[in-house]
Parts: C-alpha cells; sequence; structure tokens
C-alpha cells in the first residue's frame, strides 16, 4: 500500500520529520524505497544527473514520463511525485491539466510538482479540483534560471522575502498537498513553515522544514566534479564505481577474469561427440 498525501499532511501534525529523495531509474528507486524513504520526487533535475543537459529547460514530457515509469515499477510503498517540465504547464489552464493528467494516468505517479507562485495558481486549483494532488516550489525555481540570473539564493531582500510568504499563502488556498521551498534562507522558511498548515520540504532552505529533499547523485557522490553547498555526501560512488570499473578492465586486459567460476559447462559425453565430428569431416 503506499503513503498518501494524508499520511505526508500528518506528518506534519505530529512533528515527524518528512524524507524525500530523488529518483529517476528503476534500480535507484526499488533501492531508496527499501531504505524507508516514504516520498520520492522523479526530478525535471534528471536533465542534469540522467541526460547531461547544461540546465533542466530542455526535458521533455516524454522524457519526464518515461522515467516516472520506471520509478514507479521499482516501488510499492513510496508516494511519487513527479516534475512537470518546463512550458508544460505555462502554456494555458488546459494544458497544463492535461499534461499533469498524463503523469497519473500513463506515468503512474501519485502527485504532481510545478514551479512558482501566483503565476500558476488557477492551474494548480484546477488540478487539485479533478483530484491530481499537487507541490508546490518557491525560492530558487530551476526552469526560471535566465531570469533569476543564476542559481542564488532567494528572498533575501523584503520585497522579495514578502512576495516569497504571498506566494506561499496563495499555493496553499489554491490547494497544494505540501511545499519546497529551494535555497531560501533558514529564517524565512522557517517563517513560512510557521504560517503554512501544509508541510514545506526544503532543499537549502535550513532545519526548520517540515521535512528535506535531496537529489540522489548528490547525496551518494555519484558526480564527482560537484556538490552544492546544501547538499552533503553520505557515500561517494562515484569514486567507487571508477575504482570497480579500473578492477575489472584490470581483469579483462590480463585474463583473470572469467575464471571457471563465473563460467558454463557442458556435458562431457556431448564435448566428445562434438570433437569427433569436426575431426571426421576433415
Ligand atoms: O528537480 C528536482 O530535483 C527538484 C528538487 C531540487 C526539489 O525540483
Amino acid at each position: 500500500m503506499r503513503a498518501t498525501i494524508q499520511d505526508i499532511r500528518n506528518m506534519k501534525q505530529t512533528g515527524e520529520k518528512i524524507c524525500m529523495l530523488t529518483a529517476y531509474d528503476y534500480a535507484t528507486a526499488c533501492l531508496v524505497e527499501d531504505a524507508g524513504v516514504p516520498m520520492i520526487l522523479v526530478g525535471d533535475s534528471l536533465g542534469n544527473t540522467m541526460l547531461g543537459y547544461g540546465s533542466t529547460i530542455p526535458v521533455t514530457m516524454d522524457e519526464m514520463l518515461h522515467h516516472t515509469r520506471a520509478v514507479v515499477r521499482g516501488t510499492r510503498r513510496a508516494f511519487i511525485v513527479a516534475d512537470m517540465p518546463f512550458m508544460s504547464y505555462q502554456l494555458s489552464v488546459e494544458e497544463a491539466l492535461r499534461n499533469a493528467g498524463r503523469f497519473l494516468q500513463e506515468g503512474g505517479a501519485q502527485a504532481i510538482k510545478l514551479e512558482g507562485g501566483r503565476p500558476v495558481v488557477s492551474a494548480v486549483k484546477r488540478m487539485v479540483e479533478v483530484g491530481i494532488p499537487v507541490m508546490g516550489h518557491l525560492g530558487l525555481t530551476p526552469q526560471s534560471i535566465h531570469q533569476l540570473g543564476g542559481y542564488k539564493v532567494q528572498g533575501k531582500t523584503p520585497e522579495t522575502a514578502m512576495r516569497m510568504m504571498e506566494d506561499a499563502l496563495a499555493l496553499q488556498e489554491a490547494g497544494v498537498f505540501s511545499l519546497v521551498l529551494e535555497c531560501v534562507p533558514s529564517q524565512l522558511s522557517a517563517l513560512i513553515t510557521e504560517q503554512l498548515a501544509v508541510p514545506t520540504i526544503g532543499i537549502g532552505a535550513g532545519p526548520d522544514c517540515d521535512g528535506q529533499v535531496q537529489v540522489v547523485h548528490d547525496i551518494l557522490g555519484l558526480l564527482t566534479d560537484f556538490t552544492p553547498k546544501h547538499s552533503k555526501r553520505y557515500a561517494e560512488l562515484g569514486e567507487a564505481t571508477k575504482q570497480a570499473v579500473s578492477n575489472y578492465l584490470q581483469d579483462v586486459s590480463n585474463g583473470t577474469f572469467p575464471t571457471e567460476r563465473e563460467s558454463y559447462s557442458m556435458d562431457v559425453g556431448l564435448l566428445a561427440a562434438l570433437h569427433g565430428s569436426s575431426t571426421s569431416g576433415r
């Protein structure tokens, strides 16, 4: 039985911290769920981590659906949130609704996430009205990176802090079941968390959010060239993978892999008969 939005909401009531982690493929989703993570985000950060794009902007609906299906196939208990990619919800409420519906119908997700405040409120309302759980996302919204002028902390001036607070309340009013706050000063996210009845999930937003989300590649050290300030490496899987692959390469090159242990053998009688037939034909 999968977790539900009620389970997530209850966690705020009881003060239990909510842990969310991204996953983009079947194997990782199996591992993340087995570790006990109740909510998995199929983030459009897959544009960076899985597809090698320089940002999330090129990510398409087809790519998001492909990865969402893989994560859903790898899980039975986790609540799966799929990220709506850039331009899949900005053109009209109708198109936003159609695309959100595809994540539940074709992707098998339980909820969608989208970026932005008051400009997306009418789309959020419509989605919630038809039964699609929506997670909001404020602060550093990577799909607006060209407008924000870089990956910077948001809400540091009185105007931007006030705007974020008002956007958060507007999203709650529209019906979001939770809200991601990305790269927001800890004090501001603590204030927003206090003001909202729905849980806040922070990434680079300090310890006082109701929950935390991280990009799985960051916490596992899979991409060795960069770790954001707000992340922490719990493993060095990038280095471990390079070492393992290098050992394999060495074994193949010097003939020490495979051995008999990793090989299959056949019936000796059949082998003798094969030898016989191959020599009798000469
Ligand atoms: O795409 C993503 O991984 C996200 C998280 C950073 C919240 O939106």
